[in-house]
């Protein structure tokens, strides 16, 4: 496992973007997309980099999947993902609408409607997996408990993350979402984990020096090969405290 600490949240977003357009001249076309306030600062330097660079992304082969969407909004609602996504990437690249996957919680089969996005990620297989963490642990929607072999579904947020979230979300916060499950994350290639502030300082460290545990979502991937945390000194600070005793855990580099 691999650690970037950063002095600030900034230049941990912009060393992920940085790994990320790496990983697209390296060939990575299929890109696991996550959401949430830790990801502003990413998809902003992410624009940045890809115009400085004079990418044109648009006419690309590259299609994106993301993590999860709330039950029950309408695509157009200013709180859903897929609203999110638009603004913060999907029309500053312009990429086109049929490449960017999202599921639909407006679906009205929604066990179809994960069947269906399982389906399409085992199609493609995902080079990236782009993820945020709760304060609680979770990755995606996958809440404390879920299973580490579920596919994509359906879940009840948890009384902590509708508090975290609440106070962003404009309108009320659903209570249920779809998301991709645990084994399907950890079907991509490569993981980016990104972390920012002292709240996710207890996560990350448990997520990385602690017991494999079914109510810490993010140790699940202590089973994955190819993982990258991208830390602000905040978000890492618990981690150091534990850093002799799990050295043979990760390779730690200040950036
Ligand atoms: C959200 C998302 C997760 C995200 C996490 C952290 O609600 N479903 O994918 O990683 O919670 O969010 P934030 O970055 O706002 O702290």
């Amino acid at each position: 496992m691999q650690v970037y600490i950063a002095d600030d949240g900034l230049r941990a977003a912009d060393l992920t973007a940085e790994l990320m357009i790496k990983a697209y001249h390296d060939g990575a076309r299929t890109f696991g997309l996550a959401t949430g306030q830790t990801m502003v600062p990413v998809y902003q330097a992410l624009v940045d980099r890809i115009r400085a660079q004079g990418l044109d992304v648009s006419r690309d082969d590259l299609e994106t999947f993301n993590l999860d969407e709330y039950v029950g909004l309408p695509a157009t609602h200013p709180g859903s993902f897929r609203q999110f996504m638009q603004e913060y990437l999907f029309s500053p690249l312009h990429l086109p609408s049929e490449r960017c996957h999202l599921l639909n919680g407006m679906a009205a089969d929604l066990n179809q409607e994960c069947a269906h996005y399982d389906e399409l990620l085992e199609r493609r297989g995902l080079d990236i997996q782009l993820l945020g963490i709760g304060t609680n642990g979770h990755i995606g929607y996958n809440e404390p408990g879920t299973a580490w072999e579920s596919r994509t579904h359906r879940m009840r947020l948890s009384h902590d993350t509708i508090a975290q979230n609440r106070d962003q979300f404009p309108g009320d916060l659903p209570e249920e979402a779809l998301t991709m499950g645990i084994w399907s994350i950890l079907q991509a290639k490569a993981i980016l984990v990104v972390a920012i502030g002292a709240s996710k300082a207890e996560a990350v460290a448990k997520a990385i020096c602690g017991p494999l545990d079914v109510n810490l979502p993010a140790s699940a991937l202590q089973n994955h090969p190819d993982v990258t945390y991208l830390l602000d000194a905040k978000a890492a600070e618990r981690l150091l405290a534990d850093q002799s005793a799990n050295e043979d855990r990760m390779v730690i580099r200040r950036v």
